[in-house]
Parts: C-alpha cells; structure tokens; sequence
C-alpha cells in the first residue's frame, strides 16, 4: 500500500459528520443544508439537449486530447472572456472531467521527488480546497501552507521564507477564493509571475468559481488575462484550471479544462493517456454546449445575486459578513469566534449546517485562519437561503445575548 496515503487528512465534510454524530436537530425545522458547495439550480436546457442528442457518442473511445470542436469552443470562449484570441485550441487548452481531478493530477505532473534533489514544496492558500493539499503529499511534496496578509484574504506570498522558495515547484492559487471569495488583483498576479521566473515554479490557477460575481459589467480578471496584459504571452509556466460544475450549475456533468502553457499541456497529455483522463463524446458535445452560451450564465449570477441580495442585511450584524467579490459562499465571522461551536449548536438548535472554518484551514490554537468563521454556501434555492438566514441570525443573537 502507498504509505504516502497515511498523511491525507480527513475530508472536512467527514469532521463535520463526526463533529454532530449524537446531535438531534429539531425536526419541526426542514433541514437546510449550507455546507456543501453543490450548485443545486437547474442544468440548463441546452446542456440537456446537447447531451441527450449526442448519446451516440457512449460508442466510441474518445481521445485524451478531446475533439477539435470542443477545445476550439472553449479558445473561443477564453477569448471572448478574457480577450485573449491567440490562444491555440491544439495545444493550449485541455479538456478534463471536472477541475478536480485535474487539479490533483497536476502535482502528479509537475512535483519532482526523486533522489538526489532537495524536497519539493508546494505552496497553498490557508484556507483552501483540501484536494491541493492531499494532490501534493500524494505526489511527494512537502505542502506550505501561507497565510492571507492581516486585512486581506489573498494568500501572502511575500511571507513565504526565502529559503523555501527555492525548493517550490507548484504554487495553487484559487481565485476567486474557496472559501473566502477573494479575487486575485492584478498587482498579486504579477508578483507570483515573477516570482515564478525566478524560481521556476508551476502555478495552478483554479478558477472554477470564476463566471459567479456580483455585477455583470465586472468579471474577476483570470490568470491568463493577468499573464497577457503582463506581457507574459506564452503563458510560461501557469496553467489555469476551470470548470462548468458552478457556471453552468452541472456538477454532476463532471467537465471542464486546463489551459495555459504549451509545453505542460504536451505533458499533461502524456500522463493523462495513461491515467484515463479523456472525456466522453457524450459529455463533450454537452460541454460545447455550456461553453457556446452565456444567457444561462447571465441568469445564473442573477439568481446568486438574488440571494446574496436578501441574505446579507439579515446576517450583517449578528454575523461578521460582507459580499464576497466572487463565488457563492459567504465566508461569515462568528460571534464568540469557536467556530466549530456555532456550527453544532446551530445545526442542533435550528437544523441548518455551515461548515467551520477551521476545517478549511490549517494551523494550532491561535494559528489557523480559518477559526472564527464558517462558511455558508448559498447554493439552495431564495427561499431555503433566507429561511436559513433568519434562523441564523436568531440563533447567533440569541447566543450573545
Ligand atoms: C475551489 C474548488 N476547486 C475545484 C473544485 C472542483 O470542481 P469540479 O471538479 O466540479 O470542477 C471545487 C468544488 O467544489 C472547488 O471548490
């Protein structure tokens, strides 16, 4: 057996099982769950149909690479986006069964820890998606964990001592942030390119939360959008990392793609011929679907609007809470600051589950960033979130009363 597997960590939505085993939530409440961040609207029609037509495709093999059409609609819609027309369908984008497997397998592609070299380090955001963490211990690496700058949730990439950046060889970014809902600036972007030239790092850019923000006329700038305005054209080193699972509200559709620089895509594709990682007929013509529209999007952001619109004046206050500037999760400062306790009490008094910072998050008493908040996805539908939203605020006012 991999001995590397004893070093994965529990799952936090396996500490959140654990932390209310015994707890009996009052059943005359409908329970609402803000736990998990599942897109729960509606797939959108012309995804359906794409995929119902195109079931033909269940018989064949599909090639890793995907087909022509789909990576050449998703260049299209990178540049329509970000603006960035010269992206190469060929060899610049990658098709994969959903962000997350490609985001693990990517520490697989990138982390070197043969003999004879010093230990790679893999740097990530504290909090993060857990599944960068368990990608690089599996892969070898050792994780380094940085922190956001007090008064920013962006990760601090200047606190990072400079006698470990010459060991880093991956550096994942989310942005926007899971769970905080920060976006990368500019400014952060070019000091991470940077910071990459010199020391010759990978960087994975997430985005999957990228096509959910509050207003229609401000997209979050992406990673390669950064790179370009930068003059970084080629794309050297970054690869990004994006998904239909929350734009198109298809999770269970399990698409999305890796795009960037050339030469990783060539060896991504290597690995991935052998690990398996080509996307059905089916799901591709699907895919081209998602990727083809934006109206779906557009109604998509107007019902997380909605509901950010109506929970946050009834959490402001009780709860430290603002509007994040991407995602749909609320990333809510807890009266008392025992996080884990205001998510089992909750859950026992008003049958609603949150899920504890510090689950998200790594560091002892006093270090974890994550300690103090919870995070509360908005992924139910207006009338489940605001339902919810009341019955936090009365708890949390009835707990510091
Ligand atoms: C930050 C982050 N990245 C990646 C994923 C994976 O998404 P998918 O595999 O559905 O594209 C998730 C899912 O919740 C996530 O929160």
């Amino acid at each position: 057996m991999n001995r590397l597997l004893d070093n994965l960590q529990p799952y936090p939505f396996e500490r959140l099982r654990a932390l209310l085993r015994g707890v009996e939530p009052p059943m005359a409440l409908r329970p609402i769950s803000m736990s998990i961040g599942e897109p729960r609207h509606r797939a959108p029609a012309c995804v359906r149909e794409a995929m119902v037509a195109a079931l033909d495709g269940l018989s064949s093999y599909p090639p890793t690479a995907g087909g022509e059409p789909l990576r050449r609609a998703i260049a299209a819609w990178l540049d329509r986006r970000y603006g960035l027309p010269e992206v190469d369908p060929a060899t610049q984008v990658l098709p994969v069964n959903g962000s997350k497997e490609a985001l693990f397998a990517i520490a697989q592609l990138v982390v070197d820890a043969g003999p004879g070299s010093p230990r790679p380090v893999v740097l990530l955001p504290n909090p993060c998606y857990q599944v960068y963490e368990g990608a690089a211990l599996l892969a070898g690496a050792e994780v380094v964990y940085v922190d956001p700058a007090p008064g920013d949730a962006a990760p601090d990439w200047d606190a990072v001592p400079s006698a470990t950046w010459g060991r880093v060889q991956l550096v994942y970014v989310c942005s926007p942030g899971n769970p905080t809902g920060s976006v990368m600036s500019r400014a952060q972007w070019a000091r991470l390119f940077e910071l990459s030239a010199r020391h010759g790092f990978v960087i994975a850019a997430d985005e999957c939360y990228s096509e959910i923000y509050p207003d229609d006329a401000a997209p979050p700038e992406g990673a390669l959008q950064a790179a370009h305005a930068l003059g970084l054209t080629d794309f050297a080193r970054l690869l990004t990392f994006s998904s239909l699972s929350k734009r198109s509200s298809v999770p269970g559709l399990r698409s999305g793609f890796v795009a960037g620089d050339a030469a990783l895509i060539a060896r991504f594709l290597l690995l991935r011929s052998y690990n398996g990682g080509a996307m059905s007929a089916t799901v591709q013509a699907a895919s081209l679907a998602a990727w083809s529209d934006e109206a779906h999007v557009v109604e998509n952001r107007r019902l997380y609007r909605e509901k950010f619109d109506a929970v946050l004046p009834r959490l402001d206050g009780p709860l430290q809470v603002a509007a994040p500037a991407g995602g749909f999760f609320l990333w809510a400062g807890v009266p008392g600051g025992d996080d884990t306790a205001f998510a089992r009490d909750l859950y026992a008094q008003y049958n609603v589950l949150v899920l504890p910072g510090s689950y998200l998050a790594r560091g002892g008493p006093g270090r974890n960033p994550g300690a103090g908040f919870v995070r509360i996805a908005l992924v139910d539908g207006l009338d489940a979130c605001v339902e919810a939203a009341d019955r936090i605020r009365r708890f949390s006012t009835r707990t510091t009363a």
